[in-house]
């Protein structure tokens, strides 16, 4: 059993005990790493002037860099993860990065309040080395909405990153994400508002029976409205993404997915199957909302 969560913020490791268990990543970024480049527009999802960038080790020990809304993510979701921020783009000189040195360059910003997650959202595609024409690139920013500039500037400052060098991943970042690879179920919080994150099915099987008023979270892409938006006050909140069976996909005579499967990865099977579902899937909230929300 462990008490805490801990995460990479950029490359500095941080240890937190006393969450809540429905603070939201912006929250935490904010006010208490103060990290204040993410902004909130909407809080609900929509905008993603709020984008974060979470690198997550996956089954085949690679790092999967998702783009996500950070006002709808709890920050104990952040466990086992690297989580990546505007401010982790520049050099410590104050060299820009060359996304961010594009949308200058294209006169991709004017008042500058969704360009944090615009950036982000690009970054998130440097990172994992995608390689995308214009329509890919218009539904990786469908999901950051601009009042002001106009999306020509952005999107030809997004489509500068094919040429620019392919990312190298740092091997530490990785080995340092593997040493954390335990099989603890996490209790954190304080006595009356935990956040429960079980890694087996037998250990959920057992908190939700103990604690029928108890709130399961998976993509956090509806129960992060009920906070921001309805200000429930949930407790305690019991997390599915360290159960490794539910983020299974067996690819075999039936596709199976597991209920914890996001739809980003998801998708990618189902299309390999059935190409013509890859049009509607396209609509389907945002990339954003996919990379987080899950189907079952
Ligand atoms: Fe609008 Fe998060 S603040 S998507
Ligand atoms: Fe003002 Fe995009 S630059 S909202």
């Amino acid at each position: 059993m462990r008490d805490h969560i801990r995460l990479l913020l950029g490359t500095e490791e941080r240890v937190l005990r006393s969450i809540d268990p429905t603070q939201t990543v912006m929250r935490w970024l904010r006010e208490e790493a103060f990290r204040r480049g993410t902004k909130e527009g909407c809080a609900e999802g929509d905008c993603g002037a709020c984008t974060v960038v979470i690198g997550r080790l996956s089954s085949s020990g690679e790092i999967r860099y998702q783009p996500v809304n950070s006002c709808i993510q709890f920050v104990g979701t952040l466990d086992g993860c690297q989580l990546l921020t505007v401010e982790d783009l520049a050099d410590a000189d104050g060299t820009l990065h060359p996304i961010q040195t594009a949308i200058v360059d294209q006169h991709g910003s004017q008042c500058g309040f969704c360009t944090p997650g615009f950036i982000m959202s690009m970054a998130a595609i440097w990172l994992n080395g995608e390689v995308l024409d214009r329509q890919g690139i218009e539904d990786a920013l469908a999901g950051n909405l601009c009042r002001c500039t106009g999306y020509g500037p952005i999107i030809a400052a997004a489509e500068t990153i094919a040429a620019m060098p392919k990312h190298a991943p740092d091997p530490s970042i990785k080995a340092r994400l593997a040493a954390w690879n335990d099989d603890d179920d996490i209790v954190a919080g304080s006595a009356n508002r935990l956040f429960h994150a079980p890694a087996s099915l037998e250990s959920l099987a057992q908190i939700a029976n103990d604690n029928p008023s108890g709130t399961i979270l998976a993509g956090s892409t509806d129960v992060g409205l009920w906070v921001t938006k309805q200000n429930r006050k949930l407790n305690p909140v019991i997390w599915l993404g360290r159960v490794g069976a539910l983020q299974q996909i067996i690819d075999g005579d039936l596709i199976e997915i597991g209920a914890g499967v996001d739809y980003e990865r998801a998708v990618a099977v189902i299309t390999q199957h059935y190409p013509a579902a890859a049009e509607m899937f396209r609509r389907l909230g945002s990339r954003q909302i996919r990379e987080a929300g899950t189907i079952g």
